[in-house]
């Protein structure tokens, strides 16, 4: 395994296991899986609905808590500095821990700054070892970085090599926070398992395209959670310590660039108002539960 430290001295693997799109009923044996394969670095959040089946894999596991790096995120209808309190220690209790790794706020919307306080005051607490951000662009993580009393110490966005956010990369080199690829291989989209080129260059390396791609990620220093269900992929994503891309394999994939999202802008207002609806429907849904069980 390879490692980060990120700028207040905490070490993190820098490859783990996501479990977003991961359903309740597989996401147990999904994340006993993984453990098993030697992943250390889980990657849940609120709005996934299985942080409950990864607290209890965790606990079936064996595993000690303390090697295990475990992120969740913070839902946009739980920002607010109070909400988010709140949420923090449901998302603790159903992961069954008494502390978090990494607490990121999941998208820039709504009261985020709200929700930052309570995440400094969690970190302050020695509740929470590092905080951060994601989905925000280099104009949002400058912000906060700027603005908010303590700096994020990571962002998880969009990264792989159809959109490669070299740019945004140079942004956070400057400010010293750690970036993160969500969907590491762009879930796949643009046929990137096929690509041509990552083919012909796995070939040489006798590795899968899927392998050249995480290693990319980890010759540029960037942290990944590749995502699968199936064991044999799982063991396949992790072996990838034993092989090196060359200078001219890494500026040969740096020309895959699209340069654009392969799912939407965080910029599109179209998106913000379905981030808005989204919460709407849930908060609806909740209330109506609460009715239902009269709480
Ligand atoms: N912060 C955010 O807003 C955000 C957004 C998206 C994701 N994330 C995090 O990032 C993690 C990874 O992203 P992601 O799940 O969206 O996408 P991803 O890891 O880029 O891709 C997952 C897809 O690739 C397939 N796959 C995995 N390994 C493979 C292999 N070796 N060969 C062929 N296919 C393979 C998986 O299929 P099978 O499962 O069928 O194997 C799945 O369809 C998430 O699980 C989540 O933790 C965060």
């Amino acid at each position: 395994m390879e490692y980060k430290v990120l700028s207040n001295g905490v070490k993190m693997p820098q490859l783990g296991y996501g479990v977003y799109q991961v359903t309740k009923e597989e996401c147990e044996r999904c994340v006993l899986d993984a453990l098993k394969a030697g992943y250390r670095l889980i990657d849940t959040a609120q709005s996934y609905f299985n942080e409950e089946e990864v607290g209890s894999a965790i606990k079936k596991s064996g595993v000690p808590r303390e090697e295990i790096f475990l992120t969740t995120k913070v839902w946009i209808e739980n920002y607010g500095y109070d909400e988010c309190k709140a949420s923090i220690e449901e998302s603790m209790r159903k992961l069954q821990t008494d502390y978090l790794d990494l607490l990121l706020l999941h998208q820039p919307f709504a009261d985020y700054y709200g929700a930052w306080r309570a995440l400094e005051e969690y970190y302050e607490a020695g509740k929470i070892r590092a905080i951060g951000i994601s989905n925000f662009y280099p104009d949002r993580m400058i912000d906060i970085a700027t603005f908010a009393r303590i700096k994020p110490m990571i962002n998880q966005v969009e990264i792989h090599p159809y959109h490669q956010q070299e740019k945004s990369k140079k942004w956070h080199d400057k400010y010293g926070i750690q970036l993160e690829a969500w969907a590491p291989f762009g879930e796949g989209r643009g046929d990137m398992f096929t690509d041509p080129m990552l083919s012909e260059i796995g070939a040489k390396y006798g590795k899968t395209v899927a392998q050249v791609i995480l290693r990319w990620h980890l010759q540029r220093g960037i942290v990944i959670i590749p995502k699968s269900v199936h064991y044999e992929r799982m063991v396949e994503n992790f072996n990838v310590f034993d092989f090196e891309l060359s200078a001219d394999d890494m500026e040969k994939i740096a020309t895959l660039d699209k340069e654009q999202s392969a799912f939407f802008s965080h910029y599109d207002p179209n998106m913000v108002e379905w981030f808005g609806k989204m919460v709407e429907e849930r908060r609806k849904q909740h209330d109506c539960t609460k009715e239902e069980k009269n709480w």
